[in-house]
This record gives structure tokens, C-alpha cells and sequence, in this order.
């Protein structure tokens, strides 16, 4: 495979996601449920799901832990997603989410990873120096589990400078913050993740513009913030665009941020203007809204939604 059309995607708090439907799901009772659904979780590993289903060479990396880990890397195989790990003394985590059709209510327990240790810290860091350079892009999307520095991001964002490889970076908290200040090639916020690093809320989509240019400001090429079914804007030296998503039946939102991300690498290694590539990202958010799962969207449903995203350039 070609270096620069492939992804390699790292996730550093990768999860046993399972999910159940009760319907009238409510607290303080006992619910007699069907097996639930049991797939590979954690945003990087969405990431690469979505890739992997438009077609993108991509690799899986991570921490990866005991018998949930072991489940982590076979259900990787049988999606036909290669994942190249740190394995871990801990167990990696199994988050839980119980969906109510009947109440529209998701509500969810999500673990918070095993603690990491410094010298597997370490194995990461060595593992990523090694396979950066054969990549034309890594993402580095989540949280990260007790005992990874806040640095971390930042660290592997310095590594992909000297490399040449462009980093993206959709994270949050101190991880997001340090990362940015080592200037990623591209950083995909939300809305709150946005907020806080600035302290406040957008007031208006001009504001969000304006917060997305400071950021580009520092030398980040792209900045992509979404804003939930509202859409999602784009700021980079093309120029400035906003767009909004078709409605689409609602299932679950969950792992939107992650498809999205996915799609815009894709338009962007097939090297479609950046108005595309928006469209392309808000396209297949729309679709991972419409299907049980995160990224779980197939290449059709999100190629039909495409022509149906408005775009526009923001006003100055
Ligand atoms: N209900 C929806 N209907 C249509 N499109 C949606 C909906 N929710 C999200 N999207 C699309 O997906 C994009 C990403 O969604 P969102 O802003 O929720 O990301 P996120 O918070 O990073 O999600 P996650 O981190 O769970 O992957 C949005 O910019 C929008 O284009
Ligand atoms: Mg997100």
C-alpha cells in the first residue's frame, strides 16, 4: 500500500461496547434482555471501522488488555481491520449502553480503563515511531485510560512533525488542549470540546469561525468543528464553509464525530476540494445518525446522503 493513502488510527482506551434494547427501560427493576450486541469500541477503532468501509488501507493501534482485549483484536480481524497493539497488564474496558426505542433514552456505563503503566507508555511511544512513517495520516481520537500524561498527544504530534506525517487530532480535555499547542495538521473539535478549550461558548456560528481561526491562527492547517445535527464548519487557507446535514431517520449519534472524520480522510486522500470534503465528513456523520452502532454505515448510505448535504461558504 501506498504511504500516503493509508491511516493508521490510535486508541488508547479501546472498549468492549456492548449494548442492549429494553424497552421502557427505567431504574430500580429487574429486565429480563436478549443477548446484546457486542462489537470493538473506542473512537480510533470507529475511525478505522468507517475506513475500512470506504475502502482505506488502515491500521489499528492502541493499548489493548486481557481477555476484552483479545475480543477487541479478534473482532478486528473478522471485519478485516489489521490492529497492531501494546498489550497491557490491565483489562481493557467494557462500556454499556441500554437503549429504550420506547423512551428515545440511551443511558450508558462507560469504564474508565485499565491504569497504564509507565513502561507501557513507553512500549506506545517506541511502536509509534516505528509505523509513523509508514503512514500518510494518524488520528488520535478519545480519551485516554488512568496513567497516560496529558501529553501524549502532543508527544506523538512532535514525532509526526519530524516524520512528515499529518497528524489529526479529535480529542478533549487536557489531551486536546497540549495537543493543539504542538500544532496538529488538523483538529476536528465538537461544540463543548471547543468551549472548553476556550473557556467559553461560541454565542453564534461567527463566533465558532472566529474560534476556528484562532486555532488556525497557531498553524493548524484544518480546523473542523461539528455541531451535532446542525452541521459542521471548516476552516482552512481555501477558505471558509458551513454545512448542514439532511435529516435522516434518528437512531443513535454516537460515534457521528468518529464516521465523520473517517469519510473526510477518504475525500481528502482522493483529493476532492475542501468543500467536498465537508460535505463528504457531514454525509457520513448523517448516516452513522441513522444505524445502530458506531460505524456501522455502509459506503452507500453514505455516498446517498452527499449531494443532499448543503454547503456554503461562510461570509466573511
Ligand atoms: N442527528 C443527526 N442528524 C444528521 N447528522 C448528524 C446528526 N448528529 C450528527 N450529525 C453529523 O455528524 C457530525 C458529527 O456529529 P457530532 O457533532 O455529534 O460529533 P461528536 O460529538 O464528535 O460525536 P462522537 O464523538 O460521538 O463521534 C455533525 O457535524 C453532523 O454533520
Ligand atoms: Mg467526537
Amino acid at each position: 500500500m501506498s504511504c500516503e493513502t493509508s491511516v493508521l488510527t490510535v486508541t488508547l482506551n479501546a472498549a468492549v461496547d456492548k449494548t442492549y434494547r429494553v424497552e421502557g427501560f427505567c431504574l430500580d427493576r429487574v429486565f429480563r434482555v436478549e443477548a446484546g450486541r457486542i462489537v470493538a469500541g473506542g473512537k480510533g477503532i470507529n475511525v478505522a471501522r468507517v475506513l475500512h468501509t470506504l475502502g482505506v488501507p488502515v491500521v489499528a493501534t492502541g493499548f489493548l488488555g486481557g481477555h476484552n482485549g483479545a475480543f477487541i483484536l479478534d473482532s478486528l480481524k473478522e471485519e478485516g481491520i489489521p490492529g497492531d497493539f501494546v498489550w497491557t497488564r490491565g483489562e481493557s474496558r467494557v462500556c454499556l449502553a441500554v437503549i429504550d426505542p420506547i423512551g428515545g433514552t440511551q443511558t450508558e456505563l462507560n469504564e474508565i480503563g485499565p491504569e497504564i503503566h509507565p513502561d507501557e507508555v513507553a512500549a506506545l511511544e517506541e511502536k509509534l515511531a516505528h509505523l509513523l512513517p509508514r503512514f500518510g495520516y494518524v488520528t488520535l481520537s478519545g480519551s485516554a485510560p488512568p496513567g497516560v500524561p496529558a501529553d501524549f498527544h502532543a508527544r506523538v504530534i512532535r514525532m509526526g512533525h519530524e516524520m512528515g506525517v499529518k497528524v489529526v487530532l479529535d480529542s478533549s480535555g487536557d489531551l486536546l488542549r497540549q495537543g493543539i499547542e504542538a500544532v496538529p495538521y488538523m483538529v476536528k473539535p465538537n461544540r463543548a470540546e471547543l468551549s472548553a478549550v476556550f473557556g467559553r461558548e461560541p454565542a453564534s456560528l461567527q463566533e465558532t469561525v472566529q474560534m476556528a481561526r484562532q486555532l488556525r491562527k497557531k498553524g493548524i492547517q484544518i480546523v473542523v468543528v461539528t455541531l451535532g445535527k446542525q452541521g459542521a464548519v471548516w476552516v482552512s487557507a481555501e477558505g471558509e464553509w458551513f454545512a448542514r446535514p439532511p435529516e435522516v431517520e434518528f437512531v443513535s449519534a454516537v460515534g457521528s464525530g468518529d464516521s465523520m472524520l473517517a469519510a473526510m480522510l477518504y475525500a481528502m486522500i482522493h483529493e476532492m476540494p475542501p468543500a467536498e470534503v465537508l460535505r463528504w465528513g457531514v454525509a457520513a456523520g448523517a448516516a452513522n445518525a441513522a444505524v445502530f452502532g458506531a460505524g456501522f454505515c455502509t459506503r452507500e448510505q453514505i455516498e446517498q446522503l452527499v449531494p443532499k448535504v448543503e454547503c456554503e461558504r461562510v461570509a466573511a
